[in-house]
């Protein structure tokens, strides 16, 4: 059908998504075309900002590497992700859930541990923690045998994947729930880190005027057939920018709160040793487990 102006074209694009056979891609397509259309319409895009739009676009994908992942980190930055979980988790806020965005830095094939080892692989400066996990469902039940990835950054501000000093998979370990739904392990305390900016992302960021840090925290993503799977974030209660991640993945059910221990007793230092204790709790709900495609594949080399 030949068009002849805005409205009759945009109805014309939804009309052909009509023909699309399977019912949940002809839903998020007819969507899409809507609020696309809607969203040139209302901010009426130049053609010059619709080439540079593509350009950006085009660029994102550019910018990803075996060991980067800027579109995940665009997502972040845009709140998306958060949105995604939020929608999807949490009964749509009636209730808290301890599931969070994944992020970018998600490698599959961590380390099978036995609970009670250090995932600090290499030396990595910063004090001890003895992390006290347990996952339970939504009845407050335990639920043994469930995969547990954790992974976090160094003291640094790196994941091992964007560091060459750090030995393959430091910081990051796969953990598998007892009987009583728990496993516990020893790390160091992570400190906040910077996300890149040296891609889109930062060019973004000096649009908003915001800062590009992220809050302490510990990742864990959690397996189990019959559940859907979670990823989750852990953050520091103490940590300055709590209220401002650069992620907006902060919620009030996934703050942690560490207590100093003087004595702390670990396999590493039997006598004890000054450090901190982290005890947290998560639950999971019925559904179908998946794994998405881990957003990096590598580890940058020297
Ligand atoms: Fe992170």
């Amino acid at each position: 059908m030949a068009h002849s102006n805005p409205e009759e074209l945009t109805a014309f694009v939804i009309e052909q998504m009509q023909k699309i056979k399977e019912p949940r891609e002809r839903e998020i397509f007819t969507s899409l075309v809507k609020h696309l259309h809607a969203f040139v319409s209302e901010v009426h895009l130049s053609e010059a900002e619709f080439h540079k739009a593509c350009g950006l676009i085009a660029r994102l994908g550019q910018q990803c590497t075996p060991s980067h992942n800027e579109v995940v980190l665009m997502a972040g930055s845009l709140g998306v992700s958060s949105l995604v979980c939020l929608t999807n988790n949490g009964d749509q806020g009636k209730r808290p859930t301890t599931a969070n965005l994944m992020g970018p830095f998600w490698r599959q094939n961590s380390p099978i541990m036995k609970s009670g080892e250090s995932i600090v692989r290499s030396a990595t400066p910063g004090e001890p923690v003895w992390v006290r996990v347990c996952v339970k469902d939504l009845n407050s039940k335990v639920v043994p045998n469930a995969r547990v990835d954790v992974w976090h950054s160094s003291t640094e501000g790196l994941y091992e994947n964007q560091d060459p000093k750090q030995a393959q998979m430091n910081l990051r370990g796969t953990f598998i729930t007892d009987e009583e739904g728990r496993f516990e392990f020893e790390t160091i305390k992570p400190s906040g880190y910077p996300i890149p900016i040296n891609g889109l992302v930062g060019d973004l960021l000096k649009i908003l005027g915001r800062h590009n840090n992220r809050p302490a925290h510990i990742h864990f993503m959690i397996f189990k057939e019959g559940y859907k799977t979670q990823f989750s974030q852990v953050y520091s209660s103490d940590d300055p920018v709590l209220d401002t991640d650069v992620q907006f993945g902060v919620t009030k059910a996934l703050i942690g709160h560490y207590v100093r221990n003087e004595k702390l007793l670990l396999p590493s230092h039997p006598q004890g040793v000054a450090g901190w204790n982290l005890d947290f709790e998560f639950q999971i709900e019925a559904g179908a487990a998946y794994l998405p495609n881990p957003p990096v594949t590598e580890k940058k080399e020297l």
